[in-house]
């Protein structure tokens, strides 16, 4: 005879979480911390640039307040996203005795959000963490919807775990320090989401380029909020990607394969800027986006420095061979999320993504070449 048993879980931290978007909401943190962490146990996770400017006195104000904290630092850039720098934190935090009463702070861009996120997920099997992120690319993306993850040299993010922080507390103030690059690297996280979803505020975005460069507040803060309550509308649909959520990755086959070929040289919203171009350029050949749309994404991201010149350092196939890798793909069949109009996906029987045959990839960079 079968037995049935019913399994059903709450996840831990439980998935519902707030996400707090404004200026100098850091200096209130009284306000959101203390319920956060009674225990008053905390590890700030920060890389060597943002400990400077901003974790190193935050970190002295909640040990002012009682709060007994250890500042863990790494060095910035995608090469300390691995697995030994995991371990060297998680090795820092047992020795120093902290429990699974901490609260981990990811105080950073993407990479530290992600490395912590992942240590969150696995230290004494799982502590809450907050997201605070600092870079606008961090704020549109990877500080929402719990991806955490390392990479390998089998490619980007391929080991990891979705883990959803206890709060995200986006402090607009952070951004004031940000460099017109940094700006960029951000804004085509935005541009992407709003490609796929939403043309209003695609059209809203593409007419205040200028102000959104110059970091005019209230622009920024619209295009933030837009591009997060787009994201997280999709999140609460599919969190483990079965299907929805794929449509985030627009721009990240190739986005990723360029990343890995110019050995994380490039900034990944710069590949993901010229992933949109192949990736728009690949929809428009196989008939399903119009060229004007095409057109006018390409004049979009060639006015923010996305030109189709910097692909001249890659080479077709190498990016090929690697995006058969991609984790997203199956049955050999590279996956794409294609775009038919703008703020509209391409679907086959409710899938947003689709396999592409490898000739339209080469013939799509060719042609931008
Ligand atoms: N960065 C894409 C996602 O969160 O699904």
């Amino acid at each position: 005879m079968l037995t049935k048993v019913n399994v059903s879980l709450k996840a831990r931290p439980k998935s519902k979480y707030n996400i707090l978007l404004g200026d100098g909401i850091l200096s209130n943190w009284q306000n959101w911390l203390s319920i956060q962490c009674p225990d008053k146990q905390i590890v700030i996770i920060t890389d060597k640039i943002v400990e400077n400017i901003y974790a190193h006195s935050f970190s002295k104000t909640l040990t002012k307040n009682g709060y007994n904290v250890l500042i863990l630092s790494i060095e910035p850039g995608e090469e300390s996203k691995v697995q030994s720098t995991k371990e060297y934190l998680e090795l820092e935090m047992l020795k120093a005795k902290f429990g699974r009463n901490t609260l981990l702070l990811a105080f950073g861009g993407g990479i530290v959000g992600d490395l912590a996120g992942f240590i969150a997920a696995t230290y004494m099997r799982g502590i809450r963490y907050i997201q605070i992120p600092t870079t606008l690319l961090a704020m549109i993306d990877s500080s929402v919807g719990g991806k955490t993850a390392i990479n390998t040299p089998y490619g980007k993010n391929m080991i990891g775990v979705i883990f959803q922080p206890s709060l995200v507390v986006m402090d607009l103030a952070l951004l004031s320090s940000l460099s017109k690059i940094l700006v960029i690297n951000g804004l085509i996280e935005a541009l992407k989401i709003f490609l796929t979803l939403d043309n209003k505020s695609f059209t809203y975005a593409r007419l205040n380029l200028n102000k959104l460069l110059e970091r005019e507040p209230h622009t920024l803060k619209s295009v933030i909020a837009r591009a997060v309550k787009l994201k997280v509308k999709v999140v609460k649909i599919d969190e483990f990607e079965e299907n929805l959520r794929m449509i985030l990755n627009f721009g990240h086959t190739i986005g990723h394969a360029l990343e890995k070929l110019s050995n994380y040289h490039i900034l990944h919203g710069y590949a993901v800027g010229l992933g949109i171009l192949v990736e728009a350029k690949i929809s428009q050949l196989m008939g399903i986006l119009s060229i004007e749309n095409y057109e006018l994404i390409s004049r979009v991201l060639n006015s923010i420095g996305i030109s189709k010149d910097m692909l001249s350092a890659f080479n077709a196939d190498e990016i090929v061979s690697i995006a058969k890798g991609d984790k997203k793909n199956h049955s050999g069949k590279i996956l794409f999320v294609l775009l038919k109009d703008i703020g509209e996906v391409y679907t086959k029987n409710d899938m947003v993504a689709t396999p592409v045959d490898e000739n339209y990839i080469i013939q799509a960079f060719n042609s931008l070449l």
